[in-house]
């Protein structure tokens, strides 16, 4: 989809950022390896038990999520762009002893069909600022659900990009900079990307347009990563940002079903 310049630009950016992540604590491989879910409370709450269902993760990064998915008992496949991340994703499952496909791929050419078809799509945090077009994205989530199948993304809040001043609304040009990353390592990871702003009404309609039934929205006045400026952890794991005084929704959720 993203066939220009941009689309190379980001999948280089986060080549770079899939070997700065995977060696940060932010990410905690470490961890993983010796049994801890690197899933959070929000996603674990509301995606309830994924034992057996087959669940694709769009835009998995190097996999932490995706394998605990798998730990959970979910049958799952990862999809990226960034063939740096997939081969990390690869390794990963090996070390840990799970097993998982790992597909890299633009979220835009990935379409398993009927043929294939998924119970569950997933994808959260940091996701969709990368894609230039919500329809065209939404059209591969429902491509590769089941009917009766469910959408579930966690994200975060596009009103947080409003107050740090860039577009709340979607903008025909991407947002162009180059800035390392957002782990504690980031500075080894300097790169130029090309994000989009979506508001939610754009991800709710996209979803609406290709029938996906939307059971829930949930918005959050807390993020489970401490990664903006400003964050005060309130609670274990809870991380609040305000504005003028008042919390800010951070983070929000949304759960769909595939109707006929
Ligand atoms: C912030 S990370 C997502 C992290 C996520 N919360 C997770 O599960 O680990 C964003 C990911 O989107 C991927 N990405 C960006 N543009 C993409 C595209 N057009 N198609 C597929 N993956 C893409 C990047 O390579 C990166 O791994």
């Amino acid at each position: 989809m993203l066939g220009n310049h941009y689309l190379e630009m980001n999948r280089a950016g986060w080549d770079l950022r899939a070997k700065t992540h995977f060696e940060s604590k932010f990410y905690d491989v470490e961890g993983f390896l010796s049994g801890h879910t690197s899933l959070r409370e929000i996603e674990l709450a509301e995606l309830g038990n994924p034992a057996g269902k087959r669940m694709l993760h769009l835009q998995c990064h190097f996999g932490l999520d995706t394998l605990s998915w798998v730990r959970q008992g979910a049958i799952c496949t990862g999809v990226d762009i960034s063939p740096v991340a997939i081969q990390k994703a690869r390794e990963l499952a090996g070390r840990a002893l799970l097993d998982a496909d790992f597909i890299c791929s633009d979220v835009y050419d990935f379409r398993r069909g009927s043929s294939a078809p998924y119970d569950i799509v997933f994808t959260s945090y940091g996701a969709l600022c990368w894609l230039p077009d919500l329809s065209e994205w939404a059209e591969v989530v429902a491509a590769n659900l089941s009917v009766g199948g469910t959408f579930y993304i966690v994200e975060f809040h596009p009103i947080h990009d409003l107050l740090s001043g860039y577009s709340y609304f979607t903008q025909a040009a991407p947002d162009v900079e180059e800035e390392g990353t957002y782990t504690e390592n980031g500075a080894d990871a300097v790169a130029k990307l090309a994000t989009w702003a979506h508001p939610l009404s754009s991800v709710i309609n996209a979803l609406i347009e290709v029938g996906i039934q939307i059971q829930r929205v949930n918005e959050f006045a807390y993020s489970p990563y401490n990664c903006f400026e400003g964050m005060v952890e309130r609670e274990p794991g809870r991380y609040y940002l305000s504005h003028l005084g008042q919390d800010i929704p951070i983070v929000y959720s949304l759960t769909g079903t595939k109707l006929d």
